[in-house]
């Protein structure tokens, strides 16, 4: 077994992706005549495509037979596909690659756990694929966040006990998830929202290095 492992979420983490979800759904609602807002896209953050269009047609009050549910899950991820392409490495949000240089370099095994089933094309789009040992997202897990198994299969594949592990997480099911893991969670963003997390940082420029060496050297 290794020492110390850390995964990272990818939406609202890594890169900002939460504007272009939210952009595609709501073509969609535009499409079904009602109102998608901001305050609508929050509940959709960690959440599975299947479980956000479950809650976009419960907000519409529209209800739909199988094929055109399946029909609409695959136009928004159409459409959010097309915002993807056009992604570039500015997008990455502040200070993630000095967090993961610093990782690799000190030989730390990196880990994805995401709800997405974009994730890898999104990390490939955005040059950052190279820094994870492992990719956990939305086509390898059976059970969604709250659920810890995505960052419990990362852990198993990283070679790291769970409560060694480091998770970095923007959503409040993802924080649950870290903490049902019995891993230590970071909150990225809102620490009013996330404040469950064990630790709590508006953004990765405030994850200076004397805070994770001192994060370290309390697992090791
Ligand atoms: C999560 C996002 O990371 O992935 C959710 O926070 C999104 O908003 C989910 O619904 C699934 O993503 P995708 O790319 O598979 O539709
Ligand atoms: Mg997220």
């Amino acid at each position: 077994m290794k020492e110390i492992g850390f995964i990272f979420d990818l939406d609202g983490v890594i890169v900002d992706t939460a504007k272009y979800h939210y952009l595609a759904w709501k073509n969609l609602a535009d499409q079904l005549g009602f109102e998608f807002t901001h305050e609508h896209n929050e509940l959709f953050k960690g959440v599975s495509r299947k479980k956000c269009l479950e809650i976009l047609l419960e907000i519409g009050k529209v209800e739909a037979s199988q094929d055109q549910f399946d029909a609409w899950m695959i136009e928004k991820n159409v459409d959010y596909l097309a915002y993807i392409e056009k992604m570039k490495e500015s997008e990455i949000l502040p200070d993630v690659p000095r967090i993961l240089n610093f990782l690799k370099e000190n030989n730390f095994p990196i880990g994805l756990g995401s709800a997405s089933k974009n994730a890898r094309h999104i990390l490939e789009k955005v040059n950052l694929i190279h820094f994870f040992d492992v990719i956990v997202d939305g086509n390898n897990v059976t059970k969604a966040k709250p659920d810890p198994q995505v960052f419990l299969i990362a852990a198993e594949v990283l070679e790291v006990n769970a409560e060694k592990c480091v998770v970095f997480e923007d959503a409040i099911a993802g924080v649950q998830a870290a903490n049902n893991a019995e891993m230590i969670s970071i909150g990225i963003g809102d620490a009013e929202i996330l404040s469950h997390a064990d630790y709590n940082f508006d953004d990765f420029t405030q994850i200076d290095t004397p805070f994770l060496t001192k994060l370290i050297n309390s697992l090791a």
